[in-house]
């Protein structure tokens, strides 16, 4: 079904809260740098999340335990130099938020005014609520982050889809209106059964973004590297590849190895 859009000209979080209630649905995808997020931005982007998949993607380590909350900064600042338009959602990095409400908002504090971001995102359900609490009451926006939470992948052991059983399916509703009671604007979904997805999305107010949680929810989230085919080893069964830039640039590029070793290139024109 498709809805009349709205035309707004910067989105906040009360637009994503509007873009619910009107059946509109959310559109979100990472970004970690100003070139990148300024094509996402002008294509018309809802929202633009600084994830701390910086850490697999631009890093390229495993995990995304390593990268640190000055180096989510340094994304954070570069994309919203970029972003005339869209919101922007800045992952808090593991450890500066888990040990306690106070470094949790020192932690959304620096991000905030040291890049210019609009609202901080946590993994997380009631084990972190008073973290929460405490960084909403200094005015600053929070996000939620429920089922698969790639920063407790050690605690899960695999990436595997998350809330399949009773127990943890209850646990993540419940998180997921106590996120809702306190105050966070939405909530990522990720790697979790489409029906509960659809269940939470329909239990709560705020936005349900999902990302591998189906069609049932109120916006989709994707790792733009993913989306646009320049990673490849990487292929859930939630994802939806748009372009195939790893080949297309490998073939480029191949193409301009050739060219400079036949001296192909430069040629006349291509010089001063
Ligand atoms: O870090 C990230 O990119 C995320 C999304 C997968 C939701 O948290």
């Amino acid at each position: 079904m498709s809805v009349a859009k709205k035309d707004y000209k910067r989105i906040t979080t009360k637009s994503l809260i509007e873009m619910k209630s009107n059946g509109e649905k959310i559109s979100m995808l990472t970004a970690y740098d100003y070139t990148m997020a300024k094509i996402v931005d002008s294509a018309g982007i809802d929202a633009i999340l600084v994830g701390d998949s910086a850490s697999n993607v631009m890093a390229g380590h495993e995990t995304t335990l390593p990268i640190t909350l000055d180096q989510m900064i340094y994304h954070a600042s570069s994309v919203v130099r970029a972003v005339d338009r869209a919101l922007v959602i800045v992952d808090l990095p593991f450890g500066t938020y888990q040990s306690d409400p106070k470094e949790a908002l020192r932690s959304s504090i620096r991000i905030m005014k040291e890049s210019g971001a609009h609202a901080v995102k946590l993994e997380g359900g009631s084990e972190i609520k008073d973290s929460i609490k405490r960084i909403l009451n200094a005015g600053i926006p929070v996000m939620g982050h429920l089922g698969l939470t790639p920063q407790s992948i050690y605690k899960f052991g695999t990436y595997t889809v998350r809330a399949k059983e009773e127990a943890e399916a209850e646990k993540l509703l419940e998180d997921a209106k106590m996120l809702e009671k306190i105050g966070c604007f939405a909530v990522v979904l990720e790697k979790i059964p489409s029906a509960l997805a659809k269940k939470v999305a329909e239990s709560i107010s705020i936005p349900v973004i999902g990302i591998g949680a189906g069609s049932g929810v109120d916006g989709q989230v994707l790792v733009l590297h993913d989306m646009i085919g320049m990673t490849h080893e990487f292929s859930p069964r939630f994802l939806r590849r748009y372009m195939n830039l790893y080949d297309d640039m490998s073939k480029a590029i191949g193409n301009y190895v050739s060219d400079v070793k036949s001296q192909d290139f430069p040629n006349a024109n291509e010089q001063y």
